[in-house]
């Protein structure tokens, strides 16, 4: 990458991952606020999802995923997931000084700015709850607002099928949410980007008075400000975007179609098969 001249390497892509279909929540609003930037889209869904993995296993598998887009020339990196954040984003930093990684964590700043309760509920992945990220979290911000957190079982797979408005998913997820209501929580953070596609629904089950809060703009906004600093910001020209999956091609293909409305044909991410 260091061989191109300037304008060469602000024409490469931008990198994202997930360790599913969940971060093309934050790919949607990455394609909004910068529409020349190309993209290329690594899903990890044959490894979905990473919540119950421990975090030694999820950085090398995001390492792993990190090598692989720079090989593919990524200009930068977005982690598009909450969990892959917590366990990795450090050592992606250690490991590519020189290349902006944009990284994400649920929004309790903004969630404990915004209640008028004083009661925050914050749903995310096992793996992101239990992290010393989140601990500091909620040391920084948590403050003075009673964080109430609720892991949420099995909704990362449901996703994954395109499962965004099912009778079986909403009873998951009234289950999930009905304590977070009980204990007064008016503003809810979606603290994995997969939950972000069902937001819909849970806004549906909650009621308008309750607010929800992700991070996918603000993101994107932190990309464009890392890529505008390095002068590496697109802001021209067509774009294009190539998807990547680990797992079934045919399943994301249908999930992409389901949550983006969108037609494209993955290829297979040729990196290991075990997840060791
Ligand atoms: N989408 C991811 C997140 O934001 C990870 C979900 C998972 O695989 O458990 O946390």
């Amino acid at each position: 990458m260091s061989e191109l001249d300037e304008s060469e390497l602000t024409r490469q892509p931008i990198g994202i991952f997930d360790s599913g279909v969940g971060g093309l929540s934050v790919l949607r609003e990455i394609r909004a606020l910068l529409p020349h930037e190309s993209l290329i889209y690594c899903a990890d869904s044959g490894y979905a999802p990473y919540g119950d993995k421990s975090q030694a296993q999820i950085r090398k598998r995001s390492l792993e995923l990190g090598e692989f887009l720079i090989e593919q020339g990524a200009k930068a990196i977005v982690i598009a997931c909450n969990t892959a954040t917590a366990a990795a984003a450090t050592a992606m930093r250690e490991r590519w000084p020189d290349v902006p990684i944009i990284a994400m964590e649920p929004a309790v700043k903004p969630a404990a700015a915004a209640t008028k309760a004083g009661v925050v509920g914050v749903l995310a992945t096992v793996g992101t709850l239990a992290s010393a990220q989140f601990a500091a979290l909620l040391d920084n911000f948590g403050q003075g607002t009673r964080v109430v957190t609720r892991p949420g079982i099995g909704l990362v797979e449901a996703v994954e099928q395109g499962d965004v408005d099912s009778e079986n998913l909403r009873g998951r997820l009234r289950r999930h949410l009905t304590p977070l209501l009980e204990e007064g929580a008016d503003v809810i953070v979606l603290g994995c980007t997969h939950y972000v596609f069902l937001r819909e629904s849970i806004q549906l089950l909650v009621g308008d008075d309750v607010r929800l809060i992700d991070t996918g703009r603000a993101v994107a906004r932190q990309l464009a400000h890392k890529l505008e600093e390095r002068q590496l910001l697109q802001v021209a020209g067509p774009r294009d975007t190539r998807y990547w999956t680990s797992g079934n091609a045919k399943v994301f293909q249908q999930t992409l179609a389901r949550l983006l409305r969108e037609v494209a044909s993955p290829s297979v991410l040729p990196i290991s098969r075990v997840f060791a």
